[in-house]
């Protein structure tokens, strides 16, 4: 999909831009005291971090997961820091073969930490071999082919996996199971996001002022990618357009050339919303009738578009399928079906 790739408020790193990569890696905390927000993980994380470093082990297993944008990558980062440890980055489609996750662990040293990004995408026999290395620190490789095929045995240094997903719901059990620590990212408060731009406009050396860090954290889907983009397109806006002093009157210009709305919003969101509200009223829609409909992909509605619309409350998962609230129809001035809706 052309919007996919477009959408300033697509929750997903843009591959082909160097420039946000590297603003990305620029603004990404360090520690826990850089890391805003998502307390109660930080806790967690703290208490399990002071404990692997009493006993000198290394930390448990750590499966992150959540919506794309809130910062799984970057706690993986923080924690190997905090351990004072290497973290060695992969991801789930790149390890294709139990081979290729054989180099790469037996590669590791004593405490090292291995990020696997989008760990519900490796595949089944790749998966077996990692929970059982995960679970006893060894490895079961063949060696040879037919009738002089032998396995071997390898011990493995005692690693950490850091698991970064947005669903576990295609993780297998076992592979779950191996995981100590599981913890889910919330969206951030607006408070929190408006931290966040405060901090990278200061990095940045952009100057923003507080009204308009306060506007842009309600636009910015709670989430710091968004965020931290946005503050990125506000201050081209206010370079070429102003003084490049970011106030509200340039952030009201900027997000309206943007047609982010005031609860940050895109085109494409208001029209999944109204697609479905005027074929389906407030009844309950499958995922790909959905798809179907707005001519994305299934996935990029659950991962990129849903996550935001049923955070605000103007989509809710029933057993039947996905349905617009009244707050949804409402705010694309649409009438909602009362009648309708009591009865889901
Ligand atoms: N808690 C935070 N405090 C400050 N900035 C943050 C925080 N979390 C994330 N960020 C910023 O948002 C950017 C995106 O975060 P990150 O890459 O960690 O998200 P992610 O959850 O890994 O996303 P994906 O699922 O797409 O991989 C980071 O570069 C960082 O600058
Ligand atoms: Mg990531």
């Amino acid at each position: 999909m052309i919007m996919a790739i477009e959408r300033i408020i697509d929750t997903s790193l843009h591959d082909e831009d160097d420039d946000e990569e590297i603003i990305e890696v620029t603004l990404r905390p360090k520690d826990f005291s850089q890391y805003v927000g998502q307390d109660r993980l930080k806790k967690n994380l703290k208490l399990a971090i002071a404990a692997a470093k009493k006993r000198g082990d290394p930390i448990d297993h750590i499966l992150l997961y959540g919506p794309p944008g809130l910062g799984k990558t970057t706690m993986a980062n923080v924690i190997a820091n905090e351990m004072g440890k290497n973290i060695r980055v992969t991801a789930g489609p790149a390890i294709e073969r139990a081979g290729d996750l054989a180099s790469i662990l037996t590669n590791l040293n004593d405490g090292d930490i291995l990020f696997i990004d989008e760990i519900h995408r490796l595949g089944r026999t790749v998966e077996e071999v990692l929970y059982s290395a995960m679970e006893d620190f060894k490895l079961d490789i063949m060696i040879g082919k037919g009738p002089a095929a032998r396995s071997v045995r390898l011990d493995l240094p005692k690693f950490t996996v850091i698991g970064a997903t947005t669903r576990t719901g295609s993780l297998s059990a076992p592979l779950r199971d191996r995981f100590g620590l599981m913890h889910r990212l919330e969206f951030y408060t607006p408070d929190e996001i408006a931290q966040i731009i405060t901090r990278a406009s200061t990095i940045l050396d952009s100057k923003i002022d507080q009204a308009a860090a306060k506007m842009l954290s309600t636009r910015a889907r709670l989430t710091p990618r968004i965020a931290n983009r946005l503050l990125k397109r506000v201050r081209d806006y206010a370079d070429v357009n102003g003084d490049g002093i970011i106030d509200v009157q340039t952030t009201t210009s900027a997000l309206a050339l943007l047609e982010i709305d005031e609860l940050g919003l895109d085109p494409g969101d208001r029209n999944l919303l109204i697609s479905i509200i005027d074929n389906y009223g407030s009844n309950p829609v499958g995922l790909n009738t959905i798809a179907a409909l707005t001519g994305d992909e299934a996935t990029t509605i659950e991962d990129f578009y849903e996550p935001y619309l049923m955070q605000i409350g103007f989509i809710e998962r029933t057993p039947r399928g996905r349905r617009v609230t009244a707050k949804g129809h409402q705010h694309v001035g649409r009438t909602s079906d009362d009648k309708q809706q009591k009865l889901v």
